[in-house]
């Protein structure tokens, strides 16, 4: 015990104000007291002005009690410099089972205390620089979002002169693209995951709107989505791309009077994601399939800035099928 690296003292209760009858070097050296300055004395000459009054009470109650404790208080050295003990403190008893001593040890935790309160620091930096993070991603979000309204608000507006009815069909179908775009930038930011896009949530919700626009009840929509998270950088391209061949389906396949159905299905498979949408209308007129519009050339970039491979074709005995196979490269990477 006396060459021990732990700080260890023992008292004797039977003796007047409970001194100390042992201390050894290490005990010595923590406090910086010679053996003489401290044999005889008892043990509540560590304690100061920051040592925890509730730590002592709980030592007093031990020590009336004959029990174990084990605490953690702010104790002294001979030079006046605080450190924290954290105090192991168990009776040692006679053959008749009486206390004859308390036997103690003493390691100093101040180390461990600073190193506690430095994280407690850096914890609260981060939760400050966090809350800085989300508070400019808010402000970008209401900006973006202002942005998307404003560009909504000015191709509305132009579409309202009636003098160039192709000029005005054109205006409505780009009007349409933004609000696409408006939507995907309004979803990303209200799931609370800026960084992952569902793709069957805004497929759904899309389809919604684009046939609630229509105002057709003589349309059905059949929907088979499995559930896929892409990165947050593909989402306006995949967007795009659907708002293009759902606009297609529902414009061109059931002229009116033509009712039918609109499919739509998102599978996952080994190698690629499996989009396709299929409607059971006229079909795509073999002179429309020649046609450079801006819609086939959307459908082409867009595709191509998925790594995707899109193909349209007819489907039998009525109808068009589209079939998107997109990378598995776009998918978001777990939480
Ligand atoms: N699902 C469909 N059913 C029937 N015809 C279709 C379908 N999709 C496309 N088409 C035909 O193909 C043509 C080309 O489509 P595309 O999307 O390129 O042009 P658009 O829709 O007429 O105009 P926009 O450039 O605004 O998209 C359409 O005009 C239409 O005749
Ligand atoms: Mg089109």
């Amino acid at each position: 015990m006396r060459a021990s690296s732990i700080a260890m003292v023992m008292t004797d209760p039977t003796l007047p104000d409970h001194p100390i009858v042992f201390a050894n070097d290490a005990f010595l050296r923590l406090t910086g007291y010679s053996l003489l300055e401290v044999m005889g004395r008892n043990c509540r000459f560590l304690q100061g002005p920051d040592s925890d009054a509730a730590a002592i009470a709980d030592i007093r109650r031990a020590i009336a009690a004959g029990v174990d404790l084990t605490v953690e208080l702010v104790n002294y050295r001979k030079d006046g410099s605080a450190f924290h003990n954290a105090l192991s403190l168990s009776p040692v008893r006679g053959k008749s089972g009486e206390v004859r001593y308390f036997f103690a040890t003493q390691v100093d935790v101040t180390d461990q205390h600073r190193q506690t309160d430095e994280l407690r620091h850096a914890n609260l930096a981060l939760a400050a620089a966090l809350e800085t993070a989300t508070t400019l991603v808010h402000e970008i979000d209401h900006r973006v979002k202002n942005n998307l309204q404003m560009v909504s608000a000015m191709i509305l507006l132009q579409s309202l002169d009636r003098s160039d009815l192709r000029l005005r069909d054109s205006l409505l179908d780009t009007l349409s693209r933004v609000e696409a775009l408006s939507t995907v930038h309004h979803r990303l930011h209200r799931s609370g995951d800026v960084s992952r896009f569902d793709v069957a949530d805004y497929v759904r919700d899309l389809l919604d709107d684009l046939v609630g626009a229509t105002g057709r009840t003589d349309i059905r929509v059949r929907l088979d989505l499995m559930p896929v998270l892409v990165q947050a950088g593909k989402s306006a391209a995949l967007a795009l791309l659907f708002n293009e061949l759902f606009t297609n389906a529902l414009k061109h396949a059931f002229p009116p009077g033509t009712p039918g159905t609109l499919a739509v299905s998102i599978a996952r498979e080994a190698t690629c994601i499996v989009a396709v949408i299929e409607d059971d209308g006229v079909g795509v007129s073999p002179t429309a399939t020649r046609l450079s519009t801006f819609g086939q050339s959307l459908i082409q970039t867009l595709s191509r800035q998925l790594g995707a491979e899109t193909t349209i074709g007819p489907m039998s005995p009525s109808g068009t099928r589209v079939r998107i196979e997109l990378p598995l490269a776009i998918v978001a990477a777990p939480v």
